[in-house]
């Protein structure tokens, strides 16, 4: 499932472009070629990514198939950093490459993180955790000075909607699902710590509201949504090219 470079995907060839001023603070990244597919998106978001590590960081790796293409490109810099994977397929594929990958008990922060989403909307707010890991990243996004979404065009909505990834406690089960009422279990394995995997189908008026009352629900571990609070900068590649957008944080 790793793409790398022999899978027959050519390098996207990204390079940073001129800055563009402007109230979102765009920067087109310039590619030299179109990026049609989701994988080839994917791909040089990914890479663009990768050029805001250097030497002697200490890195937060997210989980998922953009990710994939991450480990690849921050490998090939040969740079002296230090790594932590928010899920062991991610650890796996990064020690493979001959990245440093520590255990997150051996670091208390991060100088920056990388990771995918399942939604991006125009103000930030993200879904996460398509690949059941997003407690765990949410947990890296939160330590890490500097946090950047990396995303191709489908993850791209006008709103927020469900499904919310969520993880559960399994003690209590029945009881948090009957409170939560419009949940459906997913039929993954637990998470790495022990947690049930689940998705609410709810109606998602205001993300701060749904992410407020799920995460004031008992039972519930964490969810899949993420504030703009948390996110640094978006890389998001789109058929066009890849653009920039630096966020508060
Ligand atoms: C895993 C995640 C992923 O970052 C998200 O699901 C995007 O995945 P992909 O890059 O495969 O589209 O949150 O929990």
């Amino acid at each position: 499932m790793a793409p790398s470079r022999a899978s027959g995907v050519p390098p996207c060839q990204t390079k940073v472009g001129q800055h563009k001023p402007g109230p979102m603070r765009l920067t087109s990244l310039v590619t030299t070629m179109r990026l049609e597919t989701p994988e080839q998106q994917k791909q040089a978001a990914a890479e663009a990514a990768a050029e805001f590590v250097f030497d002697g960081m200490t890195v937060g790796l997210g989980t998922g198939s953009t990710v994939a293409y991450l480990l690849p490109a921050l490998a090939s810099r040969r740079l002296n950093i230090r790594c932590v994977a928010t899920s062991p397929a991610t650890e796996e594929q990064a020690r493979s490459l001959g990245l440093v990958v520590l255990d997150f008990d051996e670091v208390d922060r991060f100088d920056i993180a990388i990771d995918g989403a399942d939604q991006v909307a125009p103000d930030g707010w993200l879904v996460k955790g398509g690949g059941a890991a997003h407690t765990r990243e949410k947990v890296v996004a939160a330590s890490a000075e500097r946090f950047i979404v990396i995303a191709d065009a489908s993850k791209v909505v006008s709103r927020i909607s469900a499904p919310i990834p969520l993880e559960l406690l399994s003690y209590g089960l029945a009881a948090t699902l009957r409170r939560l009422d419009t949940v459906q279990l997913r039929a993954v394995p637990n998470s790495p710590d022990g947690g049930v995997i689940a998705d609410y189908l709810g109606t998602v008026n205001d993300p701060g509201i749904t992410a407020a009352m799920l995460s004031a629900t008992p039972g519930v571990v964490d969810h899949g949504l993420f504030s703009p609070l948390l996110v640094s900068d978006l890389i998001i590649a789109t058929p066009d090219g890849v653009s920039h957008r630096k966020l508060v944080k």
